[in-house]
C-alpha cells in the first residue's frame, strides 16, 4: 500500500530525531557516522553507502566511512577533487542523482571494480562545515531497484547537516585531546623543572652557610701552618706536612670564596639594560682563550635586540661560566657558536660547543652545588648560572650528546 504524505513526513521526522540521538550518542566518530549511515539506508532502503572528508593538507578526498559487504578494500582510496561523482559534488557544491550509472559519463566503477560491488544508480550530497563542502555523502542502490526520488535527496542533506557537525565535533574533541595531552607533558616539566630549581636553591643557601662557618677555622689553621713552617726548615718531613695543609687551606680558602660569590648572586639588580653590551665584553675576554686553543668563535646576533630588565654583571657572570665550561670542553679546539636573538617577547642566547658533551644522566643533577668532572673545579659555576637566570625570571635548557657538544639555551622574558 503507498504511504500518504502525512506517513511520510511522520517516518521522515521520525528518522531525523533518531539520528540527532545518534549523533550525540558517542565521541566516537566512527561509531557514530556507521550508526548514521545505517539509518539512512534504512530510510532510503539503499545497499549501501560511502562518506567523503576532504584532507585540507593535502586538498583530495579520502574515504571516512564505507558501508556495505565489501567496504574495507576501498578504505585507503583516496579521490580527487573535482574527480568522479563524489569529486564533483564537493568541488561544487551540489547534490547530483544518478538512476543510470552507465549514462553518465562522471561515473567511474573503479571501486565497484576493486570490490566487486554493482552500483546501478547513486544519489551524492554534499558535507557542509562552516559553509565550506569539506566532503560528500553517497547512498547506492536501492534495494527495490526503483529511481531515487526528491525525498531521499531531502533526507539526505538534512542528514547531511547532522553528520557535518558530529564530523566538526569529533574533530574539536580530538584537537582538545591533543591540546589537553601537550598540557599535560607541560606542567609535569615544569614542575619537574620547579623542584630542580628548589632543590639546587635550597643546596645553595646550605652550602653557603656551611662555607661561613668554616671560613674564619681555615683561616686559623692557614695562619699557624705558616708560623710552623717556619720553624720546621730543617725537619724535611715535617717541612712537606705543613706544605700540603697550606695548599689545602689555599684550595678551600678558594671554595669558601665561590661560595660566596654564589651567595652574592641570591639577588639581583634589575636595570633596562642592553646584551649586546654584555656580549661584546664576553667576546673580549674570551678571544685570546679561545684562539689558543684553536677555537673558532661563530657568532650571530640579532641587530634590533629589545631592551630588557637586567643586571648586566650578572648575566656576564653567567656566559662566562658558561664560555669556561665550553672552553673546558673543547681542549683540542671545535667549534663555539654564540646567537642571541629576540622571540615571543624573549631574548633567547643560546651557546653551542662541540666539546666532549654531558651524558643523558648528568643532566638532571647539573645545576646541583658541587657537581663537578673537573680536578680543579668546584662544581659551582652552572648553580651560579640557574640562580641568576631565575633572578632574570628566565629559563635554562641543557641538551648535549657525548661526543659531540652541549647546546645550553637561555631565554629571557622582555617584561
Ligand atoms: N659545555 C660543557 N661541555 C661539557 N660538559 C659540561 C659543559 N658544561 C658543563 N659541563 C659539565 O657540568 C659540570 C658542572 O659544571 P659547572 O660549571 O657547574 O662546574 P665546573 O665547571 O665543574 O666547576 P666550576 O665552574 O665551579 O669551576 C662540569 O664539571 C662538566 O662535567
Ligand atoms: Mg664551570
Amino acid at each position: 500500500m503507498a504511504e500518504s504524505k502525512d506517513d511520510l513526513y511522520h517516518h521522515e521526522l521520525k528518522t531525523l530525531l533518531k539520528f540527532s540521538t545518534l549523533i550525540n550518542s558517542s565521541l566516537k566518530i566512527e561509531t557514530v557516522l556507521d550508526n548514521a549511515m545505517n539509518c539512512a539506508e534504512e530510510f532510503i532502503n539503499a545497499e549501501a553507502s560511502t562518506i567523503y572528508e576532504k584532507d585540507e593538507e593535502k586538498g583530495d578526498l579520502f574515504i571516512r566511512l564505507a558501508r556495505g559487504e565489501k567496504k574495507e578494500p576501498i578504505k585507503n582510496i583516496r579521490v580527487k577533487l573535482g574527480e568522479g561523482i563524489a569529486g564533483h559534488v564537493v568541488k561544487t557544491g551540489t547534490p547530483m542523482v544518478i538512476n543510470d550509472v552507465k549514462k553518465e559519463k562522471r561515473f567511474s566503477n573503479r571501486l565497484d571494480l576493486l570490490i566487486g560491488f554493482k552500483t546501478r544508480s547513486l544519489v551524492c550530497v554534499p558535507l557542509f562545515i562552516r559553509g565550506k563542502a569539506m566532503g560528500a555523502i553517497q547512498v547506492l542502490n536501492k534495494k527495490s531497484g526503483e529511481n531515487f526520488n526528491e525525498q531521499d535527496i531531502e533526507i539526505l542533506t538534512s542528514l547531511s547537516q547532522l553528520i557535518a557537525v558530529a564530523i566538526e565535533n569529533a574533530r574539536l574533541y580530538e584537537r582538545l585531546e591533543h591540546d589537553y595531552e601537550l598540557t599535560n607533558q607541560d606542567l609535569k616539566s615544569a614542575r619537574e623543572r620547579l623542584i630542580r630549581t628548589e632543590r639546587a636553591a635550597a643546596m645553595g643557601q646550605l652550602v653557603n652557610s656551611v662555607a661561613h662557618e668554616i671560613r674564619n677555622p681555615i683561616m686559623v689553621i692557614g695562619g699557624f701552618a705558616r708560623r710552623l713552617k717556619t720553624r720546621f726548615m730543617h725537619d724535611p718531613d715535617a717541612y712537606n706536612y705543613t706544605e700540603i695543609i697550606l695548599g689545602e687551606t689555599a684550595r678551600l680558602e678558594r671554595l669558601v670564596k665561590q661560595v660566596g660569590r654564589l651567595a652574592e648572586v641570591q639577588g639581583a639588580d634589575l636595570k633596562k639594560g642592553s646584551i649586546t653590551t654584555v656580549i661584546d665584553r664576553i667576546l673580549k675576554a674570551f678571544k685570546t682563550t679561545a684562539e689558543k686553543q684553536g677555537v673558532i668563535i661563530r657568532l650571530s646576533v640579532d641587530k634590533a635586540l629589545p631592551v630588557i630588565d637586567l643586571d648586566e654583571s650578572q648575566i656576564y657572570t653567567a656566559l662566562s661560566n658558561i664560555f669556561e665550561n665550553a672552553l673546558e670542553s673543547m681542549i683540542n679546539g671545535g667549534e663555539l657558536s654564540l646567537t642571541v636573538k629576540s622571540l615571543e617577547n624573549h631574548v633567547i642566547i643560546e651557546v653551542t660547543d662541540t666539546g666532549t658533551g654531558i651524558e643523558d644522566e648528568e643532566i638532571a643533577t647539573l645545576y646541583d652545588p658541587f657537581v663537578t668532572s673537573k680536578k680543579t673545579g668546584a662544581g659551582l659555576g652552572l648553580t651560579m648560572v640557574q640562580q641568576i637566570v631565575m633572578n632574570h625570571c628566565g629559563e635554562i635548557k641543557v641538551s648535549s650528546r657525548k661526543n659531540e657538544g652541549t647546546d645550553i639555551e637561555i631565554r629571557l622574558p622582555v617584561n
